[in-house]
């Protein structure tokens, strides 16, 4: 997508032809900072910190951090033991374990000398398929904003709901969630996104309005718990949300506070849709409440709150009583039963297993194992 007039992606090969550079999401939206990656340990780094996040960008992070780590030391060890370092670092979105282990298994049976070569050939091909994909996802939700738009007097906006940050930033490139809006905004179509604030990290207030707010979409920030009241006044259409884990039986674990809007859109007759990228499915599970590991980060993401003085400095301030504990929890688990549907880049399911197993016949087998 376009910053400033030039073309960016998340994640990118520098010109010296091996080190990374990544946007450093945590200084969004005030500053635009990139930083480049040469250890292993730096894109551990940049994942746990979250400069990077977003399941998808999390798992190409982790792709060319192996890569980083083989051109240290490309024995089975070494890999091994990077693997563990990046897979450690977040444990929701299975995008992290899907890249790396298939970063491993392109390695396998290969000679040493060869090895680096094929981990930075797998990490492009993984950023590329992502950015395939969600431009599938794109032309896939099109169709839903289409329909609204054609049901709605001409010029009237369609109004998506969207929490935490599905866009662009938590991709290579497009977003799972943002894809179809862009796609509905570039062909003319009206869109206005109310965007969810997404406490405690901001991701909806720092990174979805900026990336919307830079290609021209219309938007409106709201606090986490205006979605309720906006779907009983008919002023939502629909709810795009992205996931960081999706089981075969369709229950999705997504950033938290996901749940509460779809008991929400379900008691209001909204149509509550999660762009789901085939890597983002965990065949291996099937009950999201019971199986999917919840991440729970530090109690100061909530406790405190940054942004920019009117002098322009950014500050940090302390919103909680001294001595008050803080539970950070991260993600929740939105029952496959709320959502209506699951918008893949092989087209839309049912949330389901039949439903996904139908779109997904080569894959869905693995649920069983
Ligand atoms: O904690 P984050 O910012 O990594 O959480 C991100 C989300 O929950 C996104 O909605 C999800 O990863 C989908 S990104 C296409």
């Amino acid at each position: 997508m376009m910053v400033d007039g030039r073309p960016y992606r998340t994640i990118r090969v520098n010109d010296d032809g091996w080190s990374v550079e990544i946007i450093d999401q945590t200084r969004l939206p005030h500053r635009f900072e990139t930083v480049t990656l040469r250890r292993p340990e730096e894109a551990a780094h940049a994942i746990k910190a979250m400069l990077v996040r977003g399941a998808p960008l999390i798992g190409a992070t982790a792709a060319y951090g192996l890569c980083l780590a083989l051109r240290e030391d490309a024995s089975d060890e070494a890999i091994d033991r990077a693997h563990a370092l990046l897979a450690g670092t977040r444990p929701t979105a299975v995008n992290l374990r899907w890249a790396l282990d298939r970063v491993r298994a392109a390695l396998r049976n290969r000679p040493r000398g060869e090895r680096v070569e094929a981990a930075y050939a797998c990490a492009a091909a993984i950023c590329e398929e992502d950015v395939a994909i969600n431009q599938a996802i794109g032309r896939h939700g099109l169709a839903l904003l289409e329909g609204i738009a054609a049901r709605k007097p001409a010029g009237e906006p369609v109004n998506v709901l969207t929490h935490c940050n599905a866009g662009w930033l938590a991709t290579v490139d497009w977003g799972t969630a943002t894809a179809p809006i862009y796609m509905a905004h570039d062909r003319g179509i009206p869109v206005h996104v109310w965007v969810d604030e997404t406490r405690p990290r901001n991701q909806g207030a720092s990174l979805t309005a900026w990336e919307l707010g830079h290609h021209g979409v219309d938007h409106t920030v709201v606090a986490d718990n205006v979605g309720g009241h906006l779907m009983q006044h008919g002023m939502v259409d629909l709810c795009i949300v992205g996931t960081d884990r999706t089981t075969a039986d369709g229950d999705v674990a997504n950033k938290i506070g996901t749940y509460l809007k779809a008991l929400a859109a379900k008691d209001n007759g909204v149509p509550f849709y999660v762009a789901l990228p085939s890597p983002t499915i965990d065949w291996t599970l099937r009950d999201g409440l019971a199986e999917i590991p919840i991440e729970q980060r530090d109690a100061t993401e909530l406790t405190h709150v940054s942004g920019r003085g009117e002098d322009g400095a950014i500050r940090t301030v302390v919103v909680t009583p001294e001595g008050s504990r803080a539970a950070n929890y991260a993600f929740d688990v939105t029952p496959a039963r709320l959502v209506t549907g699951l918008i893949t880049e092989r087209g839309i399911a049912p949330a389901s297993r039949e439903g996904l197993a139908r779109l997904f016949p080569d894959r869905a087998g693995t649920a069983d194992r």
